[in-house]
């Protein structure tokens, strides 16, 4: 028996990294999962063969969630293929990083639109459901940068701290309705993401990490299971930061 029996999980950008680890995190906690992925089919279903293998049900949705057709048509079928959606993790998203005189308008834009205006979106489309049912867990997976800022990540930080006012804001309104909404900030996790960092850069973040190394995914993933699960029930509009002490 796991804490999340009987619960349906959707969760975005799934089939790698920190989003691959929370889709593993939730299916051991119990959790049915509907897996979106952008491009890698492939990984995709390599996750959902290691929760089918769990005794889970797992099913890989392709769109990109940044548009809205793509989204109308996957949430349509996850509703059909899942019924009620209990929890709502919002962690695709990508860099596209320059320093901001350099940076021009569609690199804004992208970034804007994949890390906030798309999340903003899917839980729109959900939420309603979820209020009438009564219960329900959005977590959205901001970033450190978006409470620091960082240099190059003008679009980045601006997305990432939009994310966090967006989760405090809908955290008041559905508190109500039995509907938390809180998010992770990671820090500087081993990922794909990360691995696009030249290896010097690194070694300043590690020197400026009091625990003196990156995170893993599923460090970020365990803490996204622990917001989803009963046990966080009266915790709503936090931003809980993994990032090994960087910043507090
Ligand atoms: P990653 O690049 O390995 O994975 C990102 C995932 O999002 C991929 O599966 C990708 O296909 C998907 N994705 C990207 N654009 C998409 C779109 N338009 N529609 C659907 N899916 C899309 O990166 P990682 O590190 O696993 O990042 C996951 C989340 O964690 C992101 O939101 C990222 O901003 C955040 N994060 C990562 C940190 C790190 O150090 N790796 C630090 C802080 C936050």
């Amino acid at each position: 028996m796991g804490v999340l029996d009987g619960k349906v999980s959707f969760v975005t950008g799934g089939s790698r990294g920190i989003g691959r680890a929370i889709c593993l995190a939730l299916a051991e906690a119990g959790s049915d999962i509907a897996l979106n992925y952008s491009t890698s089919r492939e990984a995709a279903e390599e996750v959902a063969a290691l929760i089918h293998k769990m005794g889970r049900k797992a099913l890989i949705y392709q769109a990109n969630v940044s548009n809205p057709d793509e989204d109308d048509t996957m949430v349509a079928q996850i509703v059909k293929d899942f019924g009620l959606v209990h929890i709502v993790v919002n962690n695709a998203g990508i860099t596209r990083d320059k320093s901001f005189v350099k940076m021009d308008r569609p690199m804004w834009h992208e970034v804007l639109n994949v890390n906030l205006t798309g999340p903003a979106m899917i839980i729109h489309r959900l939420i309603k459901p979820m209020m009438e049912h009564g219960w329900g867990r959005i977590i959205n997976i901001t970033s450190i940068v978006g409470q620091m800022g960082n240099f190059g990540q003008a679009n980045y930080a601006a997305a990432k701290g939009g994310l966090i006012a967006l989760t405090k804001t809908l955290a008041r309104e559905f508190a109500k309705k039995g509907v938390t909404v809180n998010a992770v900030a990671p820090g500087f996790i081993e990922t794909d993401m990360t691995a696009e960092v030249p290896p010097a850069s690194l070694d300043i973040v590690k020197q400026m990490t009091p625990m003196g190394r990156l995170g893993k995914p599923e460090e970020v993933a365990a803490t996204v299971a622990f917001l989803a699960s009963p046990q966080a029930s009266f915790i709503t509009g936090e931003i809980i930061g993994v990032n090994g002490g960087m910043y507090m």
